[in-house]
């Protein structure tokens, strides 16, 4: 399938799209705590992108149950929340939401520390954090997709971490999933040519440990298979003839 190109006017509502969900983070960010349930994020969450205008995409999308996903320490994504999951200081949490404005999607993800955190957590976030920003550095209208998986690789390997493979980013517009798949390891084909009003979700999901992962009996979450620590880092952005502009910036 043909990876959609968006003129101006579309480029307009995917920017406000983001901005509102940027502004949703921003909220969400702050209320993270030790004491709050994943159920009580995923409420307010709710609630932030509703007082928009705005629906949230992942509610019943594929039947999952919620409106933000919820992933602690060893889940990598997908998460459910729960009332009796309550965050400990010492965890960290990873939020993953997006809204559908006038009919155009925005999706974004984060890692946040509950209260204080282990020293390697926080490295574990800032450096799948830095991945993403390494990997857009290719993202400009001529590069190739796959450019963009092998910069965010080459990021991460040197790290020792484990670069989920079963999961990837997408591209994103008038459907929360469109094509392409954009892989976070590195790739031996080049991809297609990247063109400028192409709007992504690039997402790497970093594991302290191993690549693998597994899925729990919900059907919905992911969690690796060694137990270790996984952080997750979205943003949409959008395919310029320079530097990508990112659209869920906060
Ligand atoms: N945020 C996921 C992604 O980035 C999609 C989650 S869909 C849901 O592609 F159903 F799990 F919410
Ligand atoms: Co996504």
């Amino acid at each position: 399938m043909a990876i959609s190109v968006k003129s101006e006017r579309e480029i307009e509502l995917m920017r406000m799209s983001c901005k509102l969900l940027a502004d949703v983070f921003q909220n969400l960010e702050k209320a993270v705590k030790p004491g709050m349930s994943t159920m009580d994020i995923n409420n307010l969450g709710d609630k932030l992108i509703r007082a928009h205008g705005c629906v949230p995409n992942f509610l019943n999308y594929n039947g999952y149950p919620a409106s933000i996903c919820v992933s602690v320490n060893d889940e990598v994504v997908h998460g459910i929340p729960h009332k009796d999951h309550i965050l400990q200081e010492g965890d960290i949490v990873s939020l993953d939401a997006g809204l559908i404005y006038k009919g155009y999607h925005s999706d974004m993800a984060r890692t946040f520390g509950v209260g204080e955190i282990s020293e390697e957590a926080r490295l574990l976030i800032e450096r799948t954090r830095q991945s993403f920003f390494d990997g857009i550095k290719m993202a400009k209208a001529g590069n190739h997709l796959f450019d963009i998986s092998n910069a965010i690789d080459a990021s991460i390997s040197p790290h020792g971490y484990g670069i989920v493979r079963d999961l990837v980013g997408h591209g994103i517009g008038t459907k929360l999933h469109e094509d392409p798949q954009i892989p976070n390891f590195a790739q031996r084909r080049r991809g297609p040519k990247l063109q400028a009003g192409m709007t992504l979700a690039v997402e790497p999901m970093i594991n302290m440990g191993r690549a693998d992962v597994e899925w729990l009996d919900d059907d919905w979450t992911v969690v690796t298979e060694d137990g270790s620590l996984s952080a997750h880092y979205e943003n949409t952005i959008l395919i310029t003839e320079g530097e990508p502009e990112i659209l869920t910036l906060y």
